[in-house]
């Protein structure tokens, strides 16, 4: 409670922060210890409105720094945030995109840190490791730092700082809400699936995490690409109906494009996933389900005036003398995909796990799942089988192990972990990095184990985050005031 009041003052006094010996017993290398003259920044946002707030950046959240570009975080906290700082929710924003690392940057007005920031929220914006960081050491040797999961376990530790720091860091860390975008999505995902789970801790440990608690209140998740060792089944079973239309494979790539999509029905039906009425989902009644997403968001964006595309397979009700009505009756779903990819190229086939089977690109996915040398790795069954042509080839157990932990279907309701009650989660309905299941599954598996979750497959949003704040920090404000009752 002392270094909550002093936090406090501190604040009202215009940045002088002087803890004196309360926190001297913790004054260790993960202990927040505040500039003095931390700099006071003023935002302003495009509507002209503007927030003040004060800047606290490049503090290192482990102890055993692997990469000082990278594994730090910076945190922002609004004036407000000072005077009710044990209530106010602390915003984490991660830009991770690609799988690659991303840097501890400034939040910016036009996303949602700067929207935070206006709703009085402590913003954090971690730094964190991917695909492409290396170092180079002592001995001149190259060496990827943020093959996975080493991104993911960053996060965490980036988290588990922050609840370290409890009462030093204005904001409630018991309603910790990240937000990402895609690659970024899919690590605000496994944050809310996977909080506290032992699979991480060897990693946590060898960084010199915080020995806390890793778990959030709320993810927030746009387009997540994710449940990647099944993305391609899902994307072929999906887009199949476009091959020889609209996506224009050749011969080779056709052949691949139904082997995949052949074998994604036995996932799917694996899943034992259920319908909000119970009616378990098989592939037999899953578009009749996708098309219910699609349908119920064409009729949101028609409510609020929006044109429906005259080539997505739409049927309005009959209005008056035979005029298009109002009401969204049906999609075509095929002739919808084909309207997809009239906007925007798809992936070819295999869209995740591409390496060495048709060619010798590799995709993000292929370079985050491989080792520290830098190298580009096979993470399917289905595509080290055709890379090698050994068609026995499986995945080696430790690389298996890193894709499981990087999927957040396994982890979600698991016993060993603490799963975020609140979920929001957006997915483009024309956004074709990944299929519409990948994140239909994920909302349909959390709703199954009885998560609150927001869940809307965005009309005519591409890939893309941040949108439609308004709606976001309405949820966040409801979600944040129902735990407080
Ligand atoms: C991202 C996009 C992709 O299509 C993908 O496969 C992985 C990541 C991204 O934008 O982060």
């Amino acid at each position: 409670m002392r270094k909550m009041t002093t936090l406090l003052l501190s604040g009202l006094c215009a940045g002088i922060i002087s803890y004196g010996t309360a926190m001297a017993e913790e004054n260790d290398a993960l202990t927040f210890n505040p500039s003095p003259d931390a700099p006071e920044h003023t935002m302003t946002f495009p509507d002209g409105s503007t927030v003040t707030y004060r800047a606290y950046e490049n503090l290192y959240y482990v102890t055993d720094v692997v990469d000082s570009v990278y594994q730090s975080l910076n945190v922002y906290v609004p004036e407000v945030a000072y005077t009710n700082n044990d209530q106010t929710p602390v915003f984490l924003k991660t830009h991770v995109g690609g799988y690659m690392a991303a840097k501890a940057t400034q939040p910016s007005s036009t996303d949602a840190s700067g929207r935070a920031l206006a709703e009085g929220y402590v913003v954090v914006i971690p730094g964190s490791r991917g695909a492409n960081s290396k170092i180079t050491t002592a001995s001149g040797e190259e060496v990827f730092t943020g093959r996975a999961p080493n991104g993911l376990v960053d996060l965490k530790a980036a988290i588990r700082y922050l609840r370290y720091n409890k009462g030093r860091i204005p904001g409630d860390m018991e309603k910790i809400i990240t937000d990402g975008t895609s690659a970024g999505g899919a690590m605000s995902s496994l944050l809310g699936a996977t909080g506290n789970h032992p699979v991480y801790e060897p990693y946590l440990d060898t960084l010199g995490a915080a020995k806390e608690r890793d778990d959030i209140f709320a993810a927030v998740c746009y387009c997540p690409i994710t449940d990647l060792e099944h993305a391609d089944m899902a994307y072929e079973w999906l887009y199949n109906v476009t091959n020889a239309t609209t996506r224009g494979l050749t011969p080779e790539q056709i052949r691949i494009s139904n082997e995949l999509a052949a074998l994604y029905p036995v996932y799917l039906n694996s899943l034992g996933l259920k319908k909000p009425d119970g009616t378990l989902l098989t592939d037999a009644n899953y578009t009749d389900y996708l098309k219910s997403f699609l349908i119920r968001s064409a009729q949101r964006a028609k409510n609020a005036g929006a044109d429906m595309p005259e080539n997505a397979g739409i049927t309005m009700n009959t209005g008056f003398r035979g005029s298009p009505g109002e009401f969204v009756v049906d999609i075509d779903l095929e002739t919808y995909l084909n309207y997809v990819v009239t906007t925007q190229p798809l992936k070819t086939p295999p869209a995740f796990d591409a390496l060495d089977v048709l060619a010798p690109k590799a995709t993000p996915e292929n370079n985050v799942f491989g080792d520290e040398t830098g190298s580009s790795v096979n993470f399917t069954d289905f595509s080290l089988r055709k890379a090698t042509k050994d068609f026995s080839a499986t995945i080696d157990p430790a690389l298996q192990e890193r894709v499981y932990s990087m999927n957040p279907m396994y982890f979600i309701g698991n016993e060993k972990s603490t799963t975020t009650p609140n979920w929001y989660i957006r997915h483009g309905a024309r956004d074709r990095d990944t299929g519409f299941q990948v994140s239909v599954n994920l909302y349909t598996r959390l709703i199954n184990q009885g998560y609150n979750v927001n869940f809307d497959l965005a009309w005519n949003r591409g890939h893309m985050g941040d949108y439609n704040l308004d709606d976001l920090f309405s949820w966040i404000r409801k979600v944040v005031v129902q735990e407080g009752n």
